[in-house]
């Protein structure tokens, strides 16, 4: 059956359910389909950890991580799961989630539904990564101290994963993006990095950061990370903005809007960052990937691996493998021997 008739189908359905029952079918059905071997051209070494293709799961699809195994299996490159805080929550009110299909977006104000560190934890070490996980962490909603939710997790995931997400960019959780001010960043960026250092930790340590922010945010925020030592950077989050253009009529529901709309801004703050980092700071780049053009035009921006959720929504697993098929075209098209190669050459 065609991916067209299904999304009709799955179209029809509250956006949760639809994406509950995918998990279980991932978790309790799903057969690998598409083993084949990654295009060698698509090979890519970043955080220390050989890619075998730079294509990733983005946060929010698999919270719990229940079906990331899965999802590698599907031929992802790699898989970050999460957000996951230190206790368990409901998350916001229902309904939370709306696809804008005409838009190719979604809203989500989800604010970190998670099953908890504990389980979540116990869950990760029974089901061994074949593959590159990452775990993305923050903080609970009613916590007392925020920094010290981000320190807990660290603690407990550091040595389950390929590297941490300090996800610091929702907009669905309070006050949170004022991480991105100078002093809250440093402060935050020093307790994470000091544990670190305490536990004798390798594990690479990446920051995600909201496309809502301007140039003298983007100055102040290379500057800590070089001062810091951070190893990535995930460009972007969903945006509270960029409503405008959008035609479906929930253009104004509350939340984050991922998707087409936002590619274009994730692009050019992907430029902006690159040209102040170089390939100092690798950058994980996300927003509106759909297709190999987009994941191409996101690599010449400055991204040495991305990540997707909204294209899979409508496009359907088959887009991992349309995706990496393109984008291996493109960078022989335009003559690059390798994906390394064309990183960032649109930044100048
Ligand atoms: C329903 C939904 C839930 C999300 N949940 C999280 C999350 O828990 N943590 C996080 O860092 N990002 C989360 N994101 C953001 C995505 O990881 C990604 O940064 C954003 O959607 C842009 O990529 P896309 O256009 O490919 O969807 C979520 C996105 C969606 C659509």
């Amino acid at each position: 059956m065609n991916y067209q008739i299904i999304n009709s189908f799955i179209n029809k359905l509250d956006p949760e359910l639809a994406h509950s029952l995918a998990i279980q079918f991932l978790k309790n059905f799903y057969i690998p389909l598409f083993p084949s071997k990654d295009d060698e051209i698509l090979k890519t070494t970043v955080l220390g950890k050989e890619f075998l293709n730079p294509i990733g799961l983005a946060a929010g699809f698999d919270k719990n991580a229940e079906v990331y195994d899965k999802m590698l299996a599907l031929g992802f490159g790699f898989a970050e799961v999460g957000t996951i805080t230190p206790k368990p929550q409901e998350g916001n009110l229902k309904p939370r989630v709306f696809r804008l299909i005409e838009d190719e977006a979604i809203i989500n104000r989800l604010g970190f539904p998670n099953q908890g560190l504990a389980k979540i934890k116990s869950r990760i070490e029974t089901k061994k990564a074949d593959g590159i996980l990452g775990i993305n962490i923050g903080p609970n909603k009613d916590s007392t101290s925020r920094i010290d939710d981000y320190v807990e997790c660290f603690k407990n995931f550091h040595n389950l994963c390929s590297y941490i997400c300090i996800n610091i960019s929702s907009p669905n959780t309070e006050n949170l993006r004022n991480f991105h001010e100078q002093e809250n960043l440093k402060k935050l960026l020093s307790e994470i990095l000091n544990t670190k250092k305490y536990l004798s930790s390798n594990t690479p340590v990446i920051l995600k950061i909201s496309p809502d922010i301007n140039d003298a945010d983007i100055d102040m925020i290379c500057k800590n990370i070089l001062e810091f030592n951070l190893d990535g950077l995930v460009l972007t989050n969903t945006s509270v903005k960029l409503r405008e253009n959008l035609v479906n009529k929930k253009k104004n529901e509350m939340g984050g809007v991922s998707g087409t709309p936002i590619k274009d801004t994730s692009n050019l703050i992907i430029k902006k960052f690159f040209k102040i980092l170089k390939k100092k700071v690798p950058i994980i780049g996300v927003g509106g990937i759909n297709s190999g053009i987009s994941a191409y035009e996101k690599i010449r921006a400055g991204a040495s691996l991305l990540q997707l959720y909204t294209g899979l929504v409508y496009k359907g697993p088959f887009v991992v493998r349309a995706i990496k098929q393109e984008l291996g075209e493109l960078l022989r098209r335009d003559g690059f021997s390798s994906l390394q190669k064309a990183v960032g050459v649109d930044s100048e």
